[in-house]
């Protein structure tokens, strides 16, 4: 039998999907407690972006990450267009569009440790799998990471169209983006044994998608590349996706990591008392694979 935490959470996510469905509200002000309590990390300050050209008819915002700036004392940001398209019935029976719902925790936890994290990946190729309609992470890394190749996707063509948009905007210098399912042989083929690194974020919530996205992962690295993953434990899931790339990658080279960040950390100890604060769902791991 579900706990009443899963169900309470499994009732939270359909509320949002439920809403941006039903579009009551705007995207940012559904189900305004359980998109705060997703996004709790409190990592980026985010502000309206209103450019003199005016970008085009969607809403634009800048997303500032708090207390890091780059080398030159400079703050570090992104502009990102959220989309406006209302999502219809049948986009949610026939597609996975948990992507453009909001910025989930994971991909901004990711995004501060990549930006913490810079000299690890400068001339590298780095590709974001399920980057939903931001790809946030991978857009702030080909931004300030002085990379070789970044290759944005996700498996949702209007999250990958938002995504073409940002990267057009943000003038992010040797970065493609494409849509890509994790089992499409072709793309797996045109890109195999391409990227050094290979960045997820919450993607491993579906049962049919974790052994897809292992695979994928196993086909895209160089020997020696890495898989930088983020997701919350969410049940049985993450442990499940581990378990699955163990069986690939070998049982050494996969850790799963905790405490990656000292500020994260410390806000989420400070929040596991609160009601509203379930770290099952909310608190996003690490999972990083080496492939030997
Ligand atoms: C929960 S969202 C996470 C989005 C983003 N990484 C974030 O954390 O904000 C999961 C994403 O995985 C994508 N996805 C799910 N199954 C996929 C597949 N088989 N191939 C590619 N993308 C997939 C969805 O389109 C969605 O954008």
């Amino acid at each position: 039998m579900a706990s009443t935490k899963s169900r309470n959470a499994a009732q939270e996510r359909w509320l949002i999907l439920r809403n941006t469905l039903l579009k009551k509200k705007p995207v940012s002000e559904v189900s305004h407690s359980s998109i705060r309590v997703h996004n709790s990390l409190d990592l980026f300050t985010v502000g309206k972006y209103q450019s003199k050209e005016n970008l085009d008819n969607n809403e634009w915002f800048k997303y500032t990450l708090r207390n890091i700036e780059s080398q030159e004392n400079a703050s570090i940001s992104a502009l990102i267009r959220r989309p406006s398209s209302k999502i219809s019935l049948e986009d949610l029976q026939v597609a996975d569009n948990t992507g453009n719902i909001c910025i989930w925790a994971s991909e901004q936890a990711m995004s501060c440790y990549l930006v913490k994290n810079l000299d690890h990946f400068r001339n590298s190729s780095v590709i974001e799998l399920g980057g939903g309609y931001s790809c946030l992470a991978g857009v702030l890394l080909a931004k300030y990471g002085s990379l070789q190749q970044m290759l944005l996707t996700d498996g949702d063509e209007n999250a990958v169209n938002n995504v073409k948009e940002i990267s057009l905007h943000n003038k992010l210098p040797n970065t493609e983006v494409a849509h890509f399912k994790w089992n499409n042989v072709g793309m797996l083929s045109r890109y195999a044994y391409t990227f050094d690194y290979v960045l997820a974020s919450d993607c491993t919530f579906r049962d049919d998608q974790r052994m897809p996205l292992v695979t994928a992962i196993n086909i895209l690295l160089k020997l020696n590349g890495e898989g930088i993953i983020f997701s919350p434990k969410r049940g049985v899931t993450l442990n499940d996706f581990v378990l699955k790339a163990e069986s690939v990658f070998g049982k050494g080279n996969v850790s799963v990591i905790d405490k990656y960040d000292d500020n994260i950390w410390n806000s989420h100890m400070t929040k596991l008392g609160l009601s509203t604060y379930n770290h099952e769902l909310h608190y996003p791991i690490f999972v990083r694979i080496c492939k030997r």
